[in-house]
């Protein structure tokens, strides 16, 4: 299972990438809104260059099919990990499988984005994105259960084996992200604030302490023996 974060916080990217867990970013306009960046251009430059060969999703900005096209195109030249994020309808409930299908036609990468349901999963795979991206928290906010979701687009993917994978975002929790990896979820993408609270656990930190005094009581024996000697 892959790792990515759901974030455009350089800084936070480059610490977890020395940490050796992170498989690529997520970002959306909200995420590059929220971390003050306002020409997605620049932020993604740096972001690119930071992620090496590690895939990066740029969302469109548009609610209009073919300027999202155009939109994907452009930034697909940006950087060659640059993955693009189609959502899987317009405001109005419009398809944007169409979309889907024309940018992966032209080779570029797409993760098709705001996904709530089964079927709008395997659609988004038919149509040909790389990545489809269900929303943990949104399915249970409409009284959804994700686990189930992400159980059943991951058995049907792998009954017809379709090369699609599914990303699971909108992570509200760390238990969230447990259900997700246990659900099947090829990668989760993870907000950078919830990987310290998987890190720690106040036992493991009294386990540590304890080795640690241990090896100290050890040391001072042995120099005490040697003192004697
Ligand atoms: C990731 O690709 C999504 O854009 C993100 O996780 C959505 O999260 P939200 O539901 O908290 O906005």
């Amino acid at each position: 299972m892959q790792i990515f974060l759901d974030t455009a916080d350089s800084k936070e990217v480059r610490q977890w990438l020395g940490q050796g867990i992170v498989d690529g970013v997520t970002t959306n306009p909200s995420i590059l809104h929220k971390e003050g960046v306002h020409d997605p251009a620049e932020g993604a430059a740096q972001l690119c260059a930071l992620l090496g060969d590690k895939p990066i999703s740029l969302e469109v900005t548009s609610n209009d099919r073919e300027e999202m096209v155009r939109q994907g195109r452009s930034y697909a030249r940006w950087a060659a990990n640059v993955v693009v994020k189609i959502p899987i309808c317009t405001e109005e409930g419009e398809s944007c499988l169409g979309v889907v299908h024309e940018l992966a036609g032209a080779g570029v990468k797409v993760n098709c984005t705001a996904i709530l349901s089964f079927n709008q999963a395997i659609l988004a795979a038919k149509a040909g994105a790389t990545y489809v991206s269900l929303f943990a928290g949104r399915i249970a906010d409409e009284g959804g259960d994700p686990g189930i979701v992400i159980a059943n687009v991951r058995r049907w993917l792998d009954l017809w084996r379709s090369p699609a994978q599914i990303i699971v975002g909108s992570i509200r929790s760390v238990m969230d992200i447990q259900q997700a990896a246990l659900a099947g979820a090829h990668i989760i993408t993870i907000p950078p604030s919830f990987l310290p609270k998987m890190v720690d656990h106040k036992y493991s930190r009294e386990t540590v302490r304890q080795f640690n005094r241990d090896a100290q009581k050890a040391v001072a024996q042995m120099a005490r023996a040697r003192a004697a000697q």
